[in-house]
């Protein structure tokens, strides 16, 4: 395991925030996990910071703490195979993006919406990935996780993550209390359940002549989709869509058409999920720059860092979006990025 100090954690975050940590710690497996266990007081009062790609973090200071830097293997072995399905086990260190495109060339429908989605295997079932129709729920069979406290693995089926909308058990009751180490996939092998009902996926496919579509041109839509409104972060630092979208009940919702007759709304189970984005817009925050951070030209979820800028300049962006919503439409704005 590599050891550094003093390190710029610019690399390390998509946003592209540059503050100190004190020192990493680049682990690469569990013996080096239970090498911190044994050795760290502050491994075991869970006081430190883990990082994957630093896809979906705020930083706004120095970090005091040790930061781990998730480097586990990036091995891909096979668990489980029937005629129609395979259960994969990924190392937590891989990359997102590699992982879904190797199973699209293997012939493993379920993960093909999820394509192009920045970060490390590991950090995946945090907030449950989800896009065009899709969430990692859908076809996460378990994880291996490491118990912080008690220095062992320990195995988490699909059920006891409480994966939810941009949620899991991780980020509430046993947050800072597991590092993941492997996660599990059962994936189609044949007649892939097809997800193209989110609206873009249609026309993209559409465009391009395709009537009876494979995993590999969802995927491309996907990616064709994604490439034309979100930034990417070599280019553009962010962090994807800053907020959740917001859930209001029904009634809240029905007042709210009264006054903005073209709300964009879908219906969930608890409520009316608001496209914030779309509130976001009608403020009139969308496409503004102030200093070195912004709210992106092509969709207003999305806050941006043009370089140059701090962690606490977007901080403080971000609380002049969530105040402009609440003030016009009365709802509150919640970050899904992670604020340190
Ligand atoms: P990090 O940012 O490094 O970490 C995220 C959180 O998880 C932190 O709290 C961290 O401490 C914790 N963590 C990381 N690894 C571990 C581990 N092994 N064990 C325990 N805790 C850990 N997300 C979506 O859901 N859908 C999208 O469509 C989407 N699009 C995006 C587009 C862009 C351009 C960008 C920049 C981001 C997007 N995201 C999206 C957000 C982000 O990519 C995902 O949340 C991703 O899973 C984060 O992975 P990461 O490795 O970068 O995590
Ligand atoms: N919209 C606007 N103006 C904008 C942006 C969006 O009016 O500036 C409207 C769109 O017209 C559309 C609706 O809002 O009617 C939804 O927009 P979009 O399809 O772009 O998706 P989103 O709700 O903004 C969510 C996820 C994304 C995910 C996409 C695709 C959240 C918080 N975000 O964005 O995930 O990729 O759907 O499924 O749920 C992420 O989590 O980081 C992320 C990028």
């Amino acid at each position: 395991m590599e050891i550094a100090q003093n390190i710029d954690l610019k690399p390390y975050n998509t946003f592209g925030f540059s503050y100190e940590a004190k020192s990493a710690y680049f682990f690469q497996s569990i013996e080096d996990l239970e090498k911190l266990h044994q050795t760290h007081e502050w491994f075991r009062a869970s006081n430190f910071l883990i990082l994957g790609g630093g896809s979906n973090i705020l930083l706004t200071q120095n970090i005091e703490q040790p930061v781990l830097i998730n480097e586990i293997n990036d091995s891909i072995s096979i668990i489980e195979e029937s005629e129609d399905h395979i259960t994969l086990e990924v190392g937590a260190g891989k990359n997102w993006h590699d992982f879904v495109i190797w199973t699209i060339d293997n012939g493993y429908g379920g993960l093909e919406n999820l394509s192009l989605i920045p970060g490390k295997v590991g950090a995946a079932p945090m907030q449950n990935i989800g896009a065009y129709g899709v969430e990692i729920k859908d076809s996460l069979h378990s994880l291996r996780a490491f118990d912080i406290q008690k220095g062992e693995m320990t195995t988490f089926t699909n059920a006891a993550c409480q994966l939810g909308y941009r949620e899991s058990i991780f980020k509430r009751e046993r947050k800072g209390q597991f590092i993941i180490a492997y996660v599990r996939f059962t994936l189609t092998k044949r007649n892939h359940k097809l997800n193209t009902a989110y609206g873009a996926i249609t026309s993209e496919l559409e465009a391009n002549g395709i009537t009876t579509p494979t995993i590999k041109d969802i995927s491309n839509a996907v990616i064709a989709i994604r490439q034309s409104k979100l930034p990417d972060p070599k280019k553009l630092g962010n962090s994807g869509s800053f907020f959740k979208n917001p859930v209001v009940p029904l009634d809240i919702f029905e007042t709210l058409q009264k006054d903005y007759s073209n709300i964009v709304g879908f219906p969930v189970y608890n409520g009316v999920k608001l496209a914030a984005g779309w509130l976001i817009e009608q403020t009139g925050w969308k496409g503004k720059q102030i200093g070195n951070v912004g709210v992106h030209k092509k969709q207003a979820l999305v806050l941006v860092h043009y370089g140059g800028g701090k962690g606490e300049d977007l901080l403080a962006l971000s609380k002049a979006v969530q105040d402009a919503v609440l003030k016009k439409f009365g709802v509150t704005l919640e970050p899904e990025v992670n604020i340190l």
